[in-house]
């Protein structure tokens, strides 16, 4: 079968389908205007005006990350995910699919064609018995967390609020209960997917070996998933929160994080590190996890003992915990650099700090925001919670941090020095690291979701790369999925 019709036969099949006088609205927006017939009534497709347009293509960077589309679609069930996939793969339409929105690099989950907004896909469905839970793929996690609180479970979904589940989980997922259940990949029993070609497939290890390892960090290049099954874990209390420092506080807050990495082995404790300036104000925070009510005495002392500008850490409910540090305006532009290094020592910390300093300093005239550095301390353990293998990471025996540099800026003629800026800085880190006797970090892989846009995937799948794409060509011989952006297999 010829799967690429042109698009002319597409609009002629479907005009004789819905008949005379539709010429005229065809002309207008003929794209959106065939889709809207071709789904079922639990479907919307919203055009430029209106409140759902808004919301649909609206990003956490939402100066970046956002593109004008012709329409919002905002599927209703998987069958008209199917319809909407077949129609702008037929008629190689560019498009977009979109979850909670926070991909911070351009173009990922934006497109200026025809716009998936996931946002109908909102089922929360606990399994008291089996302790599962299936989430619909337009959910943040916030509105997971707060819907498992009752049944006292949590899942490992994201650490700060605001994240979409799905971008979150198809790019691998690190959590505030990796060093105990591994990252969120590790957690999901299954997926219901839309492949390319609109078949619409219960994914599992036993259902679809193939695709679950490739969904397992292939992010959007086999298809659109429109839900998740996964594991939850018992404790909706937990204790933490976030702590802001004046930024001439780092050094003790380096000294912290430094014996934290090295002696905190108990896997219910984590933090996240950041040294950062906000409009070239030097700060730094730390974000601290314990899963329980209370840490065992000593564990978190030394980062309690720093003086802080704003302290909110309590025993809470675990969304409460992931609503602590609040979150940034959303007009803003903004782009991620990522590193992984093996660990974090004095002397990477001073290079970081130097980093964070130097860079505030180059981009502050360039409109530059927030200029942040985030250590993300995990147990080695992160990865060998696990054994089946996940297209992200390509090797689960090397202990890698997770780490990323984050800028946010609001001046689009300033685009190019930033994302400059960011591989430039990553770089340095990583050569540091090297240098310091890190020698891994030359081969250790890159988190898909902190990763750059132009990041080779080599650098990302590794020795996964010829089987992740071997599935690719079996699973979308047409490449639909390349008409979405993203990092493309
Ligand atoms: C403030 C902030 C905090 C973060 N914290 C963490 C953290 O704690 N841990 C962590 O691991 N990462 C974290 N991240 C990174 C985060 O995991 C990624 O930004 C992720 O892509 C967000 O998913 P989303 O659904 O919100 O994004 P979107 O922008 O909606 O989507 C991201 C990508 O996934 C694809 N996609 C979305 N939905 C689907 C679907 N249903 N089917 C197929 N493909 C789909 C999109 O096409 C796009 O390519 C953070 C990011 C930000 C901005
Ligand atoms: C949607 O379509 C179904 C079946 O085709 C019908 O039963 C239902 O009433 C419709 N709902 C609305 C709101 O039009
Ligand atoms: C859920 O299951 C547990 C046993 O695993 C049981 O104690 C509890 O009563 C059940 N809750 C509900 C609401 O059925
Ligand atoms: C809940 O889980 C149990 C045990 O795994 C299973 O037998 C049952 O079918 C599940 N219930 C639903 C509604 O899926
Ligand atoms: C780790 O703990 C040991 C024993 O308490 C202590 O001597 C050492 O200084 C600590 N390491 C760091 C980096 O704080
Ligand atoms: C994104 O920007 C648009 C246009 O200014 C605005 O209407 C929308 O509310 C913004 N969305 C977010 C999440 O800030
Ligand atoms: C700080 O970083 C800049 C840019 O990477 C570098 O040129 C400079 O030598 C560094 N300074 C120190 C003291 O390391
Ligand atoms: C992972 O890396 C180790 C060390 O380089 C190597 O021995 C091993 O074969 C790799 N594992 C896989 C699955 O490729
Ligand atoms: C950028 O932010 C500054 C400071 O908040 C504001 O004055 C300016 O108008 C913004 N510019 C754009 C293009 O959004
Ligand atoms: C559609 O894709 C599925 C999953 O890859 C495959 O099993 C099926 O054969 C394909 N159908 C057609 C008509 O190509």
């Amino acid at each position: 079968m010829k799967m690429i019709f042109s698009y002319a036969t597409v609009s002629i099949v479907l005009s004789s389908v819905v008949g005379i006088g539709f010429a005229a609205e065809l002309a207008k927006n003929p794209i959106c205007i065939l889709i809207s017939k071709t789904v079922s009534n639990a479907t919307g497709v919203f055009f430029p005006g209106s409140p759902e347009y808004i919301a649909g293509i609206s990003h956490y960077a939402n100066l970046s990350s956002t593109q004008i589309s012709k329409c919002v679609v905002e599927p209703g069930n998987a069958q008209d995910v199917s319809r909407v996939l077949k129609f702008v793969g037929t008629a190689r339409i560019p498009f977009a699919v979109k979850g909670g929105g926070h991909a911070t690099n351009p173009k990922f989950s934006s497109t200026t064609g025809v716009h998936i907004a996931m946002s109908r896909f909102s089922e929360i469905t606990y399994n008291n018995s089996s302790k599962t839970v299936k989430v619909g793929a337009g959910l943040v996690w916030d509105d997971v967390y707060a819907a498992l609180e009752p049944h006292d479970v949590k899942v490992a979904g994201g650490r700060v609020t605001g994240i979409g589940v799905a971008g979150f989980t198809l790019g691998g997922g690190y959590s505030w209960l990796g060093n105990q259940h591994g990252l969120a990949i590790d957690a999901v029993l299954e997926f219901e997917l839309v492949t390319p070609n609109g078949t619409v497939l219960t994914v599992s290890q036993s259902s679809n070996p193939d695709l679950f390892f490739g969904l397992k960090g292939g992010q959007n290049n086999f298809g659109i998933v429109t839900s998740f099954t996964l594991q939850t874990f018992p404790g909706a209390q937990v204790w933490g929160g976030s702590r802001i420092f004046d930024g001439s506080q780092t050094q003790l807050l380096a000294a912290a994080t430094i014996a934290f990495t090295t002696n905190v082995t108990d896997p219910k404790a984590a933090i996240i590190t950041d040294y950062m300036t906000r409009f070239g104000q030097p700060l730094a925070s730390v974000l601290v996890f314990y899963d329980g009510k209370t840490p065992p005495p000593g564990i978190f002392d030394s980062f309690l003992a720093i003086p802080a500008v704003i302290s909110d850490v309590k025993t809470r409910s675990f969304l409460s915990l992931i609503q602590s540090s609040g979150d940034l305006p959303h007009n803003q532009r903004a782009i991620y650099g990522a590193i992984s290094p093996l660990k974090f020592t004095q002397a990477l910390s001073d290079v970081i700090l130097n980093e964070t300093l130097f860079w505030s300093a180059q981009l502050s005239s360039k409109s530059a925001m927030t200029i942040a550095y985030a250590i993300e301390p995990f147990l080695p353990s992160v990865y060998s919670q696990n054994t089946t293998p996940t297209a992200y990471p390509p090797n689960r025996s090397l202990g890698f941090l997770p780490f990323n540099i984050y800028y946010s800026w609001n001046v689009s003629a300033f685009d190019d020095d930033f994302h400059s800026a960011a591989r430039q800085s990553s770089a340095r880190i990583r050569d540091a690291a090297i240098t310091e006797g890190q020698a891994d970090v030359a081969r250790a892989p890159l988190y898909p979701n902190y990763a750059i846009f132009d990041t080779p995937l080599e650098d990302i799948y590794g020795e996964n790369l010829p089987k992740l794409r071997a599935l690719k060509a079996k699973v979308d011989p047409f490449n639909v999925m390349g008409l979405a952006g993203g990092f493309k297999l």
